[in-house]
């Protein structure tokens, strides 16, 4: 494996895609709680960062720790970094150096630059400048206005880059970490989705033996691909539950609870629906509703698995992007958060936990469900806010509002796979206003609720772009809906960004 020494950077998840991406895995660990070497790391990359080398309480780390024992890359910062700690000069640079640049030397015979053409096009985010290297360094690449873009360490496997390999601006960018990684340390390209599967079975029946295991299942990709590669360990001695909170989805409950069924996984549905609407009724507030809806999920949930005698372990789809924070100028107590899907669990379920999906992005965990053969519907849906529809009507939350909004949603998410839309948008759904308005339906004038249509484009939905769907596919939609679902005379469709706005309206 790859180890990834983050200090700080933005683009620090994005070089640990890229590796991956390579076949070869890789972790992440912060620059000030560095893991134990294993025979297993075959080569370092340090980061970027926000900050300056220059900087008094700039991150520092003791580069013999890997240096000559490991071939090294720095990237960015990391470039700076081994500069000035070996006596190069790094200076604020005088002109700005964001954005694309050219390539225009290459040092051919350099590993690392192996068939990488003139001209290509990288991507330079930094403030500082690499203004002159030590004795021993060489310049193995520059730009129009940075000489120094690339330098090697002459007789030792240490090289650096300024500009940033990872993004997909840098062109050639993959081709270097690919010539770091598989020719310099070479690692074998042969992490798969199918060597994971392997590998994460072998070592769960180990870790668990005959242990029970009990999870909580949400319909949603990760628990579902965590519940799978349990039940390959350890069969039936997995129990899932699978809450029914009556803020689910048309159908949802039943459709889901079926295609777990046929998974061969051992799942109990709990239809929970009148305790949720007993303790919402009334609330308006959303922190209040979260709550509420938080706190009855953890008493059916702890209720449920009382009833599995002698369980030992609580399953969890925690995946990577929840375990590594990337430590910026928070410092090293970021690095780690605990995940509970909804409203965390109480503390005195004493289970151990038991996360398989921890050294996974999202898209990994989508390839391994798709190398279990698991239904694509699970696979490739959308997300769905754990407080589910709780959080889509606005104000208090009433049986009939929860019918109305699951038939508004259904012919909108329906109407969005029928016309090819629904894989083009991260997220959609539909938002019961708690208002009414004017409209004329025959010759009578209603006098009924006003329903907005949300969908949004994303990457990891910290920031979104309303989806520009067709106005022939919005027009097909709200007339459905108006003629449909009974009590809505109007249909708004939201065109906010997040930021401002959030994807959410409570
Ligand atoms: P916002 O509304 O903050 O949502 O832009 C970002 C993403 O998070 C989801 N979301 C939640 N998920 N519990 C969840 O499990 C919640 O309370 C919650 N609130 C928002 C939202 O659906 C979107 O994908």
């Amino acid at each position: 494996q790859i180890l990834i020494i983050d200090f700080g950077s933005q683009y620090t998840q994005l070089i640990a895609r890229r590796v991956r991406e390579l076949n070869v895995y890789c972790e992440i660990h912060p620059y000030n709680n560095l893991p134990e070497m294993t025979d297993d790391i075959k080569g370092v990359i340090f980061s970027g960062s926000p900050h300056s080398v220059r900087e008094a309480d700039a991150p520092q780390i003791d580069q013999n720790l890997y240096r000559k024992n490991l071939p090294l890359l720095g990237v960015c910062y990391g470039a700076q970094y081994l500069a000035y700690q070996n006596g190069g000069e790094v200076l604020p640079s005088e002109i700005r150096e964001y954005g694309r640049a050219k390539l225009t030397s290459v040092d051919a015979n350099c590993p690392l630059m192996k068939d990488i053409p003139l001209n290509s096009q990288v991507w330079m985010s930094h403030g500082d400048t690499i203004a002159s290297l030590p004795d021993a360094f060489e310049v193995i690449a520059s730009t129009e206005s940075v000489n120094v873009a690339a330098y090697r360490i002459k007789g030792e496997e240490t090289y650096a880059i300024q500009f940033h390999p990872e993004v997909t601006h840098s062109i050639d960018g993959k081709r270097i970490l690919e010539n770091f990684i598989v020719d310099i340390c070479g690692c074998a390209q042969n992490w798969t989705p199918d060597a994971f599967v392997d590998s994460t079975v072998a070592q769960l029946k180990e870790q668990l033996g005959e242990d029970r295991v009990i999870l909580g299942l949400s319909g949603g990709v990760d628990s579902s691909v965590a519940a799978m590669l349990l039940h390959k360990a350890i069969g039936e001695n997995l129990y899932c539950i699978f809450v029914d909170n009556g803020l689910l989805r048309k159908d949802e409950f039943e459709s889901v609870l079926d295609s777990y069924k046929h998974m061969g996984l051992n799942v109990k549905g709990v239809n929970a629906s009148s305790k949720f609407y007993a303790e919402l009724e009334g609330l308006t507030d959303p922190e209040a509703k979260r709550k509420a809806i938080g706190k009855v999920f953890v008493d059916v949930f702890d209720e449920e698995s009382k009833l599995v005698e002698n369980a030992k372990w609580l399953g969890q789809g925690t995946i990577y992007p929840d375990v590594i924070e990337s430590v910026s100028v928070k410092g090293p107590s970021a690095t780690i958060k605990s995940h509970h899907n909804v409203g965390g669990l109480p503390d005195y379920m004493t289970l151990k936990v038991v996360e398989p999906l921890r050294t996974l992005f999202k898209d990994e965990v989508r390839r391994v469900g798709r190398s279990m053969n698991m239904d694509p519907n699970i696979l490739n849906r959308h997300p769905f806010p754990g407080p589910g529809l709780g959080i889509r009507i606005l104000g208090d939350i009433t049986a009939d509002k929860v019918r109305i909004l699951q038939e508004v949603d259904h012919i909108f998410i329906n109407g969005l796979k029928e016309h090819g839309l629904y894989e083009q948008v991260w997220q959609a759904g539909a938002m019961l206003l708690p208002v009414q308005s004017v409209g004329v339906m025959g010759d009578e004038r209603t006098y009924e609720k006003v329903v907005a249509l949300r969908a949004v484009t994303s990457v990891d939905g910290m920031t979104a772009d309303w989806a520009h769907l067709p106005y022939e596919f919005l027009q097909e939609v709200s007339n459905q809906i108006i003629n449909r679902v009974k009590g809505v005379n109007r249909v708004v469709y939201d065109i906010s960004s997040k930021p401002p706005a959030t994807i959410e309206w409570e």
